[in-house]
């Protein structure tokens, strides 16, 4: 736009004399207030989040649940990237597949239908130390628990077991001292898988895509809470709700993300992770986008929120 003096051509010429030079424009469209909060895609404030410092010691390990019973969602795109922006950070990150289906450990490169030992094997008391199961990643400082489909059958054969929605705290108890954090992929469901992952939890985030039906679930997701704090856990905390396949050009995305902030408030990460074709690039290329596409927005947003969430666990 260019900047002029007199008035704009549909504003009706000055009735007065007309050798007069015409006034500025008071209305003029105003550059904006000198000082106006930066808002962010969620129609807040946005933060600046700090540069975490870094450790000097390390663990004991919270225990994250990425949680959500609706597949598809971004649960394992967030665990793996999440987890690798974590390590980045120079903390030490442990992720475990708790879904039979194996993406996590897809996405990492690992082989899940060729395993030796599998998380599943833990589960079922198979193999007794996890560092057998333990598997490094091509990122620094990230490990996994490796899953397979056989992990479906310990759903049903779990269910005699004595302590049977305790299986994961007692399979990571051992190694929670060497961990910072330990992010645990859930199944899209809320079976007893995904119950001995909120018992094992001292958090959770839930990944929402931002469409219409999104919080549909959102309700039965909370009973499930409820009941697992009242009887199994009574510390789990909802560490925050993460908005997923955003896409800011559409009003129907931006319509589901102020709902979200509506109903759950700063429950809701500032950080909003953005649909783009480089998240399924990566899983097929095996590594987190943060190291596949390094500057990419998805990678930038991903180390936003490991600073968003490590801000958080600091402050409560
Ligand atoms: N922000 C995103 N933009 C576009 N595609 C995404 C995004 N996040 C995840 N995906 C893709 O969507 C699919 C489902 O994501 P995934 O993380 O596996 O969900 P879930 O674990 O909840 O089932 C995958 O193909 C993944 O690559
Ligand atoms: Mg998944």
């Amino acid at each position: 736009m260019t900047e002029t003096t007199s008035a704009p051509a549909a504003e009706p010429a000055a009735p007065t004399t007309a050798a007069m030079p015409a006034p500025a424009p008071s209305a003029a469209p105003a550059p904006g207030p000198a000082i106006a909060p930066v808002l962010g895609p969620t129609g807040r404030p946005l933060p600046s989040f700090p540069e975490p410092p870094a450790l000097v010691d390390h663990g004991p390990a919270r225990v994250v649940a990425l949680c959500n019973q609706k597949g598809g969602v971004g649960k394992t795109t967030t665990t793996i990237n999440l987890g690798a922006a974590l390590a980045e950070c120079g903390r030490r990150v442990l992720l475990v597949d708790f879904d039979p289906q194996g993406a996590l450990s897809v996405g990492l490169g690992i082989d899940a239908h060729n395993l030796d030992r599998s998380v599943y094997d833990l589960v079922m008391g198979h193999v007794g130390h996890v560092e057998d199961v333990l598997t490094k990643t091509n990122v620094p400082g990230l490990d996994l628990l490796p899953s397979s489909i056989d992990l479906s059958a310990a759903e049903i054969q779990l269910v005699p077991e004595v302590g049977r929605e305790h299986a994961l705290q007692r399979i990571l108890r051992p190694v929670l001292g060497d961990y910072d954090v330990v992010l645990v992929d859930c199944q899209p469901s809320l079976g007893l898988l995904t119950v001995n992952a909120l018992t094992a939890a001292h958090g959770l985030i839930v990944p929402l895509e931002c469409e219409y039906f999104a919080l549909r679930g959102v309700a039965l997701l909370q009973e499930t809470i409820e009941k697992v704090r009242e009887r199994l856990n009574e510390g789990l905390q909802i560490d925050g709700l993460l908005a997923t396949m955003y896409d800011g050009r559409t009003v129907h995305s931006r319509e589901v993300l102020a709902r979200l902030v509506d109903a759950f408030g700063d429950k809701v990460f500032h950080t909003v992770i953005s649909r783009t074709v480089r998240f399924p690039e990566t899983t097929v290329a095996g590594v987190p986008i943060i190291v596949h596409a390094p500057n990419s927005p998805g990678a930038t947003a991903y180390r936003q929120l490991a600073r968003e969430v490590l801000a958080r666990w600091d402050g409560g």
